[in-house]
């Protein structure tokens, strides 16, 4: 039988593996303020790379989400304007500083939030917006800066599925105050957990070395509440040697995406994805929507796919204001975000790592075209 062709894969090569055994021979696992010396190359390759000042090291995409709030003030009575339509990490994180999350509904084509909807819903108490860069496509940065800007909010780039994604040449995670990104074991880098976060401005940098540690400042003693949010020397090690193979994997990621277009284009239920005039996508994953079906067509084309021994997924079918806890704590009603809820049950994703050959994405793509074609 065929082996099953998995949404996602960590490409871990012999330059981390001899990397992750250097660390371990060192010695030198950690470090009280998270600044070991593999931690701080990562952090500088990687400010360098998304053309930003500074990066900071976390120990994952939610902690550096929480982070980035704590560092820009968020918290109790503050309303923080965010996209339903994500992972819920990014709601989460809103709700762990104390703020009360504002949902506003996505561009149905692109599947971020709309800048539109972002001005209708900013009231006297809304403080940030956090954009999410959807399976890699960039949020509407441009736009959604100068609103931030006229209304003088922050702005947190959720950037955990968009290393590498360009808006007009300028990097993800470098339009706003903050960025985020995640190397959980899926995304287009890895170092099995972790986080970064990106600033230009040194006193945002500064909260967020005390932040991940403890709240320490210059010294071991707390100035501020914290957290252990550090990452270890072992990710940092892989991380370092991953970002320098980032421009590999996304020319693989990009061509992989091609080959499914090239297949898949005259597949008239399905809307493809695209890339905008001026955006360059990471390829995260490849998300197509069922036009027109309900949620149940959806999940049979998915459990077929699945049969065939392709992992497509789902991301994401609930929507986060309509998950149990939300809906509980805020009293979000369903039907209220109308795109987001037909996205929800509409699209399902599938793999384009580089992980894969030409042969598996002809597969995926001739299975596709015989369920729904
Ligand atoms: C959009 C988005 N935000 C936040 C996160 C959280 O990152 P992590 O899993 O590293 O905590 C993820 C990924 O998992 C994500 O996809």
């Amino acid at each position: 039988m065929r082996k099953t062709i998995p949404i996602a894969q960590p490409i871990i090569g012999k330059e981390e593996i001899e990397a992750v055994v250097g660390v371990l021979k060192s010695g030198v696992l950690t470090s009280k303020f998270g600044d070991g010396p593999y931690s701080k190359k990562f952090e500088e390759s990687f400010a360098k790379y998304v053309g930003v000042k500074y990066a900071v090291a976390m120990n994952s995409g939610t902690a550096a989400l929480h982070a980035a709030l704590l560092a820009a003030d968020i918290g109790s009575g503050d309303e923080v304007i965010v996209p339903s339509f994500t992972f819920v990490a990014t709601v989460e994180a809103v709700v762990l500083t104390g703020a009360k999350p504002r949902f506003v509904d996505i561009d149905p084509k692109t599947y971020t939030i709309d800048p539109a909807a972002i001005e209708d819903s900013i009231t006297g108490r809304t403080s940030a917006i956090i954009p999410v860069h959807m399976y890699g496509l960039m949020a509407d940065m441009e736009k959604i800066m100068k609103i931030a800007r006229e209304h003088d909010l922050t702005v947190i780039e959720d950037a955990a599925q968009a290393l590498g994604s360009e808006l007009g040449g300028k990097k993800a995670g470098s339009f706003g105050d903050f960025g985020c990104f995640s190397f959980y074991a899926s995304k287009v880098i890895t170092t099995g957990e972790g986080g970064m976060v990106v600033t230009n401005r040194r006193d945002n940098a500064e909260a967020l070395y005390s932040l991940r540690s403890h709240g320490f400042g210059r010294h071991f003693s707390s100035e501020r509440l914290g957290h252990n949010y550090r990452m270890p020397e072992i990710a940092s090690a892989i991380g370092y040697y991953q970002l320098l193979k980032l421009p590999r994997f996304l020319e693989a990621r990009r061509k992989n995406a091609n080959i499914l277009t090239s297949i898949l284009e005259d597949v008239g239920r399905l809307e493809l994805p695209f890339e905008p005039p001026g955006y360059k996508h990471s390829w995260y994953v490849y998300t197509v929507r069922l036009k027109g079906c309900r949620a149940g067509e959806r999940n049979k084309v998915v459990a077929k796919l699945t049969s065939s021994g392709i992992q497509a997924e789902i991301y994401y079918a609930t929507p986060v204001h309509m998950a149990p806890y939300y809906r509980r704590k805020f009293g979000f009603k369903p039907r209220s975000l109308p795109k987001t809820e037909a996205a929800a049950r509409q699209v399902f994703s599938l793999p384009v790592h580089p992980g894969l050959t030409e042969e598996d994405l002809k597969y995926i793509g001739q299975k596709i075209k015989k369920i729904v074609g």
